[in-house]
């Protein structure tokens, strides 16, 4: 579909197709920009890319979201101060690859990843275009050197000051596996995530909230960390443990205490987790995932109404236990199940938005899915 549909739009064919997963982060939230280790996986929706180099320096872009629209510029007017909506994100790794990009290009893209949900639909798009550049003018970048590439576009060319785990994932993730990613050297280890064999299902709760806070709240939270680790002599808070963050509380803010606090333990309740999924032991991990969400809630503070009311509702409703993902202020949240309770929890979850007076939210469910790749 998506290769007719270019050839009608651009009068050509497409030389590469690409695919890239958004992502659910299991565990470790906003530690990625503190050098942490986090524990995402690819969710099974994934965004599509077709591209085509042109013989001019003329880019084109287009989507099957918005099949009406062509939006044009030429390669040599990239910039950070430049056009563009949600182009950017492409425009911002084409610019990120600088010099290895020497024809103008034809692209139509087939987002598949919900926007707005909390699930990486940015990264999702930013991989897919990166994978097919790499493939498509042979620049040769690894995976990591292509998550950094994609990070930085987002970073400088788009604005947006995210760290590096949702690139990662969608370009490094295993079919039935959560990433664990060191998000200091980007190191890996692909650890086996079956709930299906436990009789477990994963949901993810899109509550559909956005608050306003989305964009500064999340700058505000990384410079907090920032400024702590400065006062502590560290690095980032990664090279901080508990212990020396309780002996040294007086050169903290309590502020910073708070959000260091949250930082310090997610980092630890990440490798927990990774013991307690070695072991099958998805009761325990419930209850990790209750703690975390507690802690961005009460410490973090980037919850919101309607997310602790999905894991409220969802705790209250045999959940082994659940949280908010992701950046926080909105989005999805998670929550383990025995299958045989997902159907009532869901219809629970949905009663306690109507009376709460909130948008119905939207249920999925994913098995960990495969990272990015050439599809044609
Ligand atoms: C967003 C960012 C990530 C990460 C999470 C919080 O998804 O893009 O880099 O910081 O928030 O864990």
């Amino acid at each position: 579909m998506l290769r007719s549909d270019f050839a009608t739009l651009f009068g050509q064919s497409p030389e590469i197709v690409t695919e890239a997963p958004g992502r659910v982060n299991l565990i470790g939230e906003h530690v990625d920009y503190c050098d942490g280790f986090v524990m995402p996986f690819a969710i099974s929706d994934r965004t599509y890319a077709a591209i085509a180099k042109r013989d001019d320096r003329k880019i084109r872009i287009s989507s099957k979201q918005r099949p009406e629209e062509i939006f044009e510029t030429s390669l040599d007017l990239l910039s950070p101060a430049g056009e563009g909506d949600w182009e950017r994100y492409i425009l911002g790794v084409i610019w990120a690859f600088d010099k290895e990009i020497t024809t103008g290009l034809d692209i139509l893209v087939d987002g598949g990843v919900a926007l707005g949900a909390g699930l990486s639909s940015s990264a999702a798009l930013e991989c897919s275009i990166a994978t097919a550049l790499n493939n498509l003018f042979a620049a040769g970048l690894s995976l990591p050197e292509l998550a950094r590439l994609a990070q930085r576009a987002e970073n400088e060319y788009v604005g947006v000051p995210c760290g590096i785990m949702d690139q990662s994932v969608s370009l490094m993730a295993k079919a039935g596996s959560a990433l664990l990613l060191d998000c200091r050297d980007l190191s890996t280890e692909q650890i086996p995530l079956d709930l299906a064999s436990a009789g477990l299902e994963l949901m993810i709760i899109d509550t559909r909230a956005h608050h306003a806070l989305v964009d500064g709240g999340y700058a505000e939270r990384r410079a907090s960390c920032e400024s702590a680790a400065a006062k502590l002599g560290v690095k980032a808070l990664r090279d901080c443990s508990i212990a020396k963050l309780e002996s040294s509380r007086a050169k903290l803010t309590e502020l910073e205490y708070m959000r260091a606090e949250h930082v310090v333990n997610d980092i630890e309740r990440v490798h927990e987790t990774v013991q307690f999924l070695k072991q099958n032991d998805f009761v325990s991990v419930g209850k990790i995932l209750t703690k975390s969400h507690a802690s961005l809630r009460d410490l973090f503070e980037i919850s919101c109404a309607e997310l602790d009311l999905a894991v409220d509702t969802a705790l209250a409703n045999k959940s082994l236990g659940g949280r908010m993902i992701g950046g926080g202020f909105g989005g999805s949240a998670i929550a383990i199940f025995k299958v045989a309770d997902i159907e009532p929890a869901k219809a629970a979850i949905a009663a306690a938005f109507k009376v709460a007076g909130f948008v119905e939210p939207r249920f999925f469910t994913s098995l960990p899915s495969s990272g990015a790749a050439v599809i044609g």
